[in-house]
């Protein structure tokens, strides 16, 4: 569809039904728009770009290459190295940091390099996250395409994104003096920040697209409102296992107790609460954030699975067929979780499961949206 510029918001595009003809009911959606159409299409570009940086972050972290540019260059970081000299002066800056001294000590010049093509990828990937966001954001303001009143609104993503690349080097700047890795704190905020921008563009874009054959398809008005309820409960879980996830990636959780469903013989692994005071088992115990991330990411597969059943009756249609793919890719993404874990963290498969988390996140909003819907 072309897309011209317009004074203000423009009329429904329903084909072969005249905007004035819809329903104009208290509370009933308003039909998507051209308009809404275009802005509709940044928030999906928005939310694909999201995934890539959180994908190649993930083997940026897997690798071990997270730390390898030691300096923050948001423009000239652009281009890598480019001479030998500029090779080496990358590689000896490195060769100071503790990292390079225990975990990839003897490094040689060709080691480095390959953690430094990671590294500059998740950054220039994160660089075209800021583009795909900043760029159409300003042309749709300036073209008028947002809502009345919306415009505002919307300008939290570019100022997220700005965030995230900051909250990005306070991270990896937390492992170039003293540790020999980033903090798991700023890793896990890092994730959730990057999520939290993933989960504006996703229910933004859904509530956008909402098409009004949901009226039609809905079974009962109060049932499908006590699902959405719930489904709304199950992100706020599924975010907690998330974050959960984060604490065992970053404190290497996945490399101890490579067994499942017990740990050490028990279901409660002995140094559950190892650390005083007891709160920071959960934050810096890598066996307690991973049995945490057990327990979550368990209640989580079986939340979803429960409303599945609770709600068969109630719902049909798009909501109902939405709320089977949040049960199927829940217990895909446990699977994942145990292959990971069983396996030791292979990297392929650790990268698979922080996809999983994302669609995961994805279909329970989606299909919250439609249970919302359903009731309009
Ligand atoms: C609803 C289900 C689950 C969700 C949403 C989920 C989510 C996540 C996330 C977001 C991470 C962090 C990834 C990263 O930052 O690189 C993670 C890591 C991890 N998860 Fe899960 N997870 C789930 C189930 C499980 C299960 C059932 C297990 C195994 C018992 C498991 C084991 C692991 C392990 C070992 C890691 C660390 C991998 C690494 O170091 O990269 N997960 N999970």
């Amino acid at each position: 569809m072309a897309i011209t510029s317009r004074p203000a918001h423009t009329a429904a595009v329903t084909p072969g039904v005249p905007a004035t003809a819809l329903p104009a009911r208290a509370g009933h959606a308003a039909q998507p728009t051209a308009d809404d159409a275009a802005v509709r299409r940044w928030l999906v570009a928005t939310a694909w770009s999201v995934v890539a940086a959180v994908v190649v972050g993930g083997i940026t972290r897997l690798t071990e290459s997270g730390l390898s540019i030691t300096v923050w260059e948001p423009v000239a970081g652009i281009l890598p190295p480019l001479s030998h000299a500029d090779w080496e002066r990358a590689y000896q800056a490195y060769l100071r940091i503790p990292e390079a001294q225990t975990v990839h000590r003897g490094i040689t010049l060709g080691g480095y390099q390959a953690l430094f093509w990671w590294e500059w990828f998740h950054r220039l990937v994160a660089r075209g996250v800021g583009l795909v966001i900043a760029v159409p954001y300003l042309w749709l303001l300036v073209r008028r395409r947002f809502r009345p009143g919306q415009a505002v609104a919307y300008g939290i993503l570019p100022v997220l994104v700005a965030l995230q690349g900051a909250l990005g080097w306070y991270m990896v700047s937390s492992g170039l003096s003293v540790r020999t890795d980033v903090s798991q704190y700023r890793l896990v905020a890092h994730l959730l920040l990057a999520l939290t921008i993933f989960v504006v563009a996703v229910w933004r874009a859904t509530t956008l697209g909402r098409a009004t054959r949901a009226v039609a398809e809905r079974a009962d008005d109060r049932a499908s409102r006590g699902v959405a309820r719930a489904l709304a409960l199950l992100s706020t879980l599924a975010f907690a296992t998330i974050a959960s996830g984060g604490f065992v990636a970053g404190l290497d959780g996945g490399k101890v107790y490579n067994e499942f469903p017990l740990m050490g013989g028990q279901f409660v692994p002995r140094e559950y609460a190892e650390l005083v005071p007891a709160w920071r088992n959960w934050f810096d115990n890598p066996v307690a954030a991973q049995f945490n991330h057990r327990v979550l990411a368990l209640s989580t597969v079986l939340a979803a699975c429960l409303l599945l059943l609770a709600a068969r009756r109630a719902m049909s249609g798009a909501p109902w067929r939405a709320m089977q793919r949040v049960a199927v890719v829940a217990l895909a993404q446990a699977v994942l979780g145990v292959t990971t874990l069983l396996l030791a963290v292979p990297v392929v498969v650790a990268a698979l499961h922080q996809l999983g988390a994302v669609a995961l996140l994805a279909s329970v909003l989606v299909a919250t949206n439609e249970a919302r819907a359903a009731r309009v």
